[in-house]
């Protein structure tokens, strides 16, 4: 049985809806050789056209309520580690998909110990990507990624930084089903 603490935890929230057409259209996406990809923080990154979204109603609206800025399917090599980190400044929050790399890819959020010289965290938990599903992530807390044997693939959806509530997003997926 799960616990609340399953779904809900101070650096991500746990959506409940099953969005398989968005997971199967990204993998068809992908699966396209000809897509494009490029570098940025060490990650291979395609942009996912704001107009994709016009078939999926919820999310649409979403990213309009929220001024979401960014859309893009990350890709993360097998038996790769990004380690522990705080996304950049311009984004506060991500809505992630796990597209690929269920069984291999592990995510991990935690709080940075203080006063201590090497890299030590508590509270370390594994975020709970979970096929189909939207994961609300606080990227501007400590999280980090390991990935064995098989490639990882992320659909993330980017909230700008603001005075933005985390629990108010969470109270929005909530309400609006998604
Ligand atoms: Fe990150």
């Amino acid at each position: 049985m799960k616990e609340d603490t399953d779904i809900i935890h101070s650096h991500f929230f746990k959506c409940q809806s099953d969005f398989f057409e968005i997971s199967k259209s990204i993998n068809e996406m992908y699966q396209n050789k000809n897509l494009l990809w490029f570098n940025r923080f060490d990650i291979n990154v395609s942009p996912v056209s704001r107009n994709f979204f016009e078939q999926f109603p919820k999310i649409n609206q979403l990213i309009d309520d929220f001024e979401c800025n960014t859309y893009a399917i990350f890709k993360f090599d097998p038996n790769t580690c990004y380690g522990w980190h705080v996304d950049n400044a311009e984004r506060a929050y991500a809505l992630n998909m796990l597209i690929e790399g269920y069984g291999s890819s592990y995510t991990f959020v935690g709080d940075k110990i203080k006063d201590r010289t090497n890299e030590d965290f508590s509270n370390v938990r594994e975020v709970p990507y979970e096929a189909n599903k939207f994961v609300l992530l606080d990227v501007n807390s400590y999280h980090t990624i390991y990935n064995l044997d098989k490639p990882r693939y992320l659909l993330t959806i980017s909230f700008p930084a603001s005075n933005l509530d985390f629990n108010k997003i969470c109270e929005y997926l909530i309400k609006n089903n998604i």
